[in-house]
């Protein structure tokens, strides 16, 4: 039986793979999956697909631009829930004085800890970095305080890969947490997929591969601005199409660098990247 945090080391083989092309949009020096998962990535989705879904890649390369962002307007507390194998807290030059926190299942963050001992001395941040392993569906909320968290400082939330194995009570109830920890002038950076690919064909096998492994994706927001504004969010959100090819009703936000055209694949319509402000 596998768990969710297997799908850690796909996410991670994801970027590898982008890092790899000539053309990348994200340069991940750091990737940290193994020969299993890699393996694993291309059977259960690029063999099936025919290509490694974008929105990984596309995903956390808008994701540094945000943290970077974050920090030179002074934010100086990050908090990645489900933080995984990504890199980003190592690849990204932050100041000194921002934390970064990481929070896991225990066991992922074992793992991620003997892999970053092997990886050696080049795993080292600038910024200070923390790690709280705690279950997101139990009191990682206290968790948190007790590692640090400071809620009366603005926070940036990144919440990236998670939501759509939660189900919709989950992710409401996680969201409220984070919502009522967010000090005035806070931001979410998260992800979550569109209902529609539940009946997409072409999508219908990579979805059983994901029921038999036990990781289905459990819901998913045909409308991610009003839900977030529901718990007191402001949020703008674009589907990997409409950051490929961009619409003028829906345009990327300035900060966002362009995505490639090549984003758009079968699926770049079903998943949306969502930046969203304390309202
Ligand atoms: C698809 S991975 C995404 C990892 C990373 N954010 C990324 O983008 O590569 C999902 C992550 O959610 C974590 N996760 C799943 N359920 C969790 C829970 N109840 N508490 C904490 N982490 C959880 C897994 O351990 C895994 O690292």
């Amino acid at each position: 039986m596998q768990t969710i945090s297997s799908t850690a080391g796909w996410t991670a083989a994801a970027r590898e793979l982008e890092t790899a092309r000539a053309d990348r949009f994200l340069e991940d020096p750091l990737t940290l999956c193994t020969e299993a998962e890699r393996r694993q990535w291309h059977d259960v989705v690029v063999s099936v697909l025919g290509y490694s879904p974008p929105v990984v890649p596309v995903r956390a390369r808008l994701g540094d631009e945000v943290v970077r962002a974050a920090a030179e307007d002074g934010v100086r507390q990050v908090v990645s829930l489900a933080a995984g194998l990504e890199s980003r807290v190592l690849r990204l030059e932050l100041p000194t004085d921002l934390v970064y926190m990481e929070v896991d299942l225990p066991a992922l963050l074992e793992a991620r800890s003997l892999r970053l001992a092997q990886a050696g001395a080049a795993a080292r941040p600038v910024c200070r970095r923390v790690e709280v392993a705690a279950d997101l569906s139990e009191d990682w909320d206290r968790r948190l305080r007790e590692s640090g968290f400071d809620p009366l400082a603005r926070t940036l939330w990144v919440v990236e890969g998670l939501l759509p194995y939660l189900d919709a009570d989950a992710c409401h109830t996680l969201l409220r947490t984070v919502r009522g920890m967010s000090a005035p002038g806070s931001q979410l950076w998260c992800d979550h997929v569109h209902p529609d690919v539940f009946a997409a064909a072409h999508y219908a096998p990579v979805l059983r591969s994901l029921d038999e492994l036990g990781v289905l994706w459990a819901s998913g927001w045909a409308d991610p601005v009003t839900q977030l504004a529901a718990d007191g969010w402001q949020a703008g959100a674009w589907t990997v199409k409409d950051l490929a090819r961009p619409e003028p009703g829906n345009p990327p936000a300035v900060w966002m660098p362009p995505v490639p055209t090549r984003a758009d694949t079968s699926d770049s319509g079903y998943h949306w990247l969502i930046w969203a402000h304390t309202a």
